[in-house]
């Protein structure tokens, strides 16, 4: 059957089934969280308020040796006291759900154009690939230059004022974030900040309907990253977010006034397969619908993708290739075929 424009228009029938082209048939995909692991397992939690103290303060080389240790293990850790404002982040979801609510038509306007990747609809998919059960609105926001001009500067004014606030906020805890990266990995802020600052920056709104059958689909398909880091904002605190962590699919739950922040590819590939970028995928529920704001922070265009210089030595060689930012993006924007592996994976160096 053909594939909908709108998923979210889509459960707003009277639907008993959902259509085909959304139903998983691998049941893998929907192997529930399942006894294997311990229901008690959470994934960490810092607490940014102490993390900048680190800083000043020489007694909390644990927390940084923990954050350390995160990354290696989980590659995902929940992050309080951000510093966001609740105010901000209340407007923020205000905006946002009048956004999904406007009428079709409306966003039509930015609808994914063929062969682009940013704008707003469900994933095209290749043949015989299902469908995600959500709507997504995904544009590169840094460098400005790069924005393309029929999807942010043409969003309604209060929702581009208030996402410019949160850009701004985010790209201050970012750094923040990726110089206690470098200090945790031992090495000179300098070398990660100068890749990353004013880097490539991209955002995915995602709206998923409740599903009359949420069993049989998928909200967003199991995937890592491609970025150096990823903050995610789980805007109505609905749950859904899964990681796979020692073969197991695990809940991550959502934390109230918390961020989830993630390791992507790009982190793996420059800590030379120190830190892990985890798989993840969000799973959907029969009444609750669920909205998430993903912000990515990648390299800046000019810059080269490959594991940092400081961390390479005879007993670590590098395990990655490396590559240009730019081009990168450009395979990634072309959803070139991988012949069945990760970008990740392919990035790999074989050591026969
Ligand atoms: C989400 O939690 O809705 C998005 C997760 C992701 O960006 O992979
Ligand atoms: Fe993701």
């Amino acid at each position: 059957d053909q594939s909908p424009v709108s998923v979210q228009e889509l459960a707003k029938e009277p639907l008993i089934a959902v259509p085909q082209s959304f139903v998983r048939v691998d049941d893998d995909h929907l192997q529930p969280p399942n006894g294997l692991f311990d229901k008690t397992t959470t994934i960490p939690t810092f607490d940014m308020n102490k993390l900048v103290n680190i800083e000043e303060a020489t007694d909390l080389d644990d927390e940084l040796e923990r954050l350390h240790i995160t990354c290696q293990e989980w590659g995902i850790f929940q992050l309080m006291n951000h510093g966001i404002s609740s105010e901000l982040l209340e407007k923020l979801k205000h905006e946002i759900e009048e956004c999904f609510n406007l009428p079709l038509e409306e966003k039509m306007k930015y609808k994914v154009r063929p062969g682009e990747v940013e704008g707003y609809g469900t994933a095209v998919k290749t043949h015989g690939q299902k469908l995600d059960w959500g709507d997504r609105f995904y544009m590169i926001i840094n460098p400005i230059l790069r924005r393309k001009p029929h999807l942010f500067p043409q969003l309604p004014p209060s929702l581009r004022t208030i996402l410019e606030c949160y850009f701004l906020e985010l790209n201050k805890l970012a750094m923040t974030l990726v110089g206690l990266l470098a200090r945790a990995l031992k090495i000179d802020k300098k070398e990660i900040k100068e890749l990353v600052e004013d880097g490539m920056q991209s955002v995915r709104m995602t709206y998923y309907p409740p599903c009359p059958q949420p069993d049989r689909v998928i909200g967003l398909t199991p995937h890592s990253d491609a970025t150096a880091i990823t903050i995610l904002h789980q805007l109505n605190g609905v749950d859904g977010l899964q990681i796979k962590k020692d073969g197991v699919w695990i809940p991550v739950n959502f934390v109230q006034d918390a961020f989830v922040v993630n390791v992507g590819d790009i982190l793996e590939i420059m800590s030379n397969g120190v830190y892990k970028s985890v798989e993840h995928r969000v799973m959907v529920n029969s009444d609750k619908e669920r909205i998430s704001l993903a912000m990515f922070f990648n390299l800046k265009f000019e810059a080269e993708i490959g594991p940092l210089a400081s961390l390479i030595n005879p007993q670590n060689p590098p395990l990655f290739k490396r590559i240009p930012m730019e081009k990168y993006v450009k395979d990634f924007f072309s959803r070139r075929k991988l012949d069945g592996k990760t970008y990740l994976e392919q990035m790999m160096i074989k050591n026969e």
